[in-house]
């Protein structure tokens, strides 16, 4: 499988009125997710429980009536179960191979694109969703920008709130090696959990609350294989020194366990052209 299969061109098969993509300079391309590709699913698991709790709440706040858009829709963890229930789900993503792994559970309607520069006319989706990405996108603004524009209804986004737990502990134990040792680990963009401190959400509904144990030793293996995109610029020395200082600190300990709120957040997309066209021209 190679590029060829999703050209970072519009996909004429798809009767959205797509349009060219604008000319960019490359450097608006977010973080692609083909180097995690073949991990992301059993990485990124949740309990079917936990699953069937979001997507209810997903499910009663998109139109169905109307194309739904997911930005960033990886492997189709959203737009899967989605389209099985009914809905006309469109996802666009930079990363040919989790396309490719999205294509493989039969996810239709794929389209390479970069959210920043959206192949489509105006208000041509009813929904839009947008969930673990744009802290992935530098000029997260003109996303915004771009998705507000081509929606006429919401933007949704699930939220994966992490609580105070020995989960957040760890994770900031190995940042705060890492920025001991000169690389302050960070995203280029803002996290969709982040965005109510600067932009107050329509609407914020606690989906559940989700406790669970955590195997020290495959977290630690995560975090050696560079798992998480926040890793993917340290440098192999910090890289490597930060993981001996996790092994060091957590020898003997077998299990911790990570607490997150995860929660459902709504903008309407009006309100969203506003606030990005604002911080577009600061
Ligand atoms: C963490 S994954 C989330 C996937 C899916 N939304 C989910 O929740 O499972 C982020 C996805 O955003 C994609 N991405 C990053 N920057 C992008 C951009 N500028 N345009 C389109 N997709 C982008 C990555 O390739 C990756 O597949």
């Amino acid at each position: 499988m190679s590029d060829k299969d999703f050209p970072l061109r519009p996909a004429a098969q798809l009767n959205y009125r797509a349009e060219g993509i604008r000319a960019r300079d490359g450097k608006s391309l977010g973080l692609s997710f083909d180097r995690i590709a073949d991990r992301y699913d059993t990485t990124r698991w949740y309990p079917d429980q936990v699953m069937e709790d979001i997507l209810a709440v997903l499910e009663k706040n998109i139109d169905p009536e109307r194309p739904i858009l997911d930005a960033g829709v990886g492997t189709g963890r959203f737009a899967k179960p989605l389209q099985d229930a009914g809905f006309t789900v469109v996802g666009v993503d930079i990363s040919a191979r989790m396309l490719e792994k999205a294509r493989q559970k039969s996810v239709q309607d794929l389209l390479r694109a970069d959210i920043t520069a959206l192949p489509f006319k105006d208000e041509v989706f009813g929904s839009a969703m947008s969930v673990h990405v744009l802290h992935l996108i530098s000029n997260w603004k003109l996303a915004l920008r771009e998705i507000s524009r081509v929606t006429t209804g919401h933007l949704v986004s699930v939220a994966f709130n992490k609580m105070e737990s020995p989960a957040e502990e760890l994770r900031r134990f190995y940042d705060q090696t890492c920025a001991d040792l000169g690389h302050v680990v960070h995203h280029p963009g803002m996290r969709e959990r982040e965005m109510p401190e600067v932009f107050e959400p329509d609407e914020e509904i606690t989906i559940t609350m989700h406790e669970h144990p955590i195997d020290v030793r495959n977290i630690i293996s995560d975090y050696s294989n560079r798992t998480y995109s926040n890793q993917w610029m340290i440098p192999e020395e910090i890289h490597q020194q930060a993981i001996e200082a996790l092994q060091e600190r957590y020898d003997g300990v077998d299990q911790i366990i990570g607490r997150e709120r995860i929660s459902l957040l709504k903008w309407s997309a009006d309100r969203i052209w506003e606030f990005a066209g604002d911080l577009a021209a600061k």
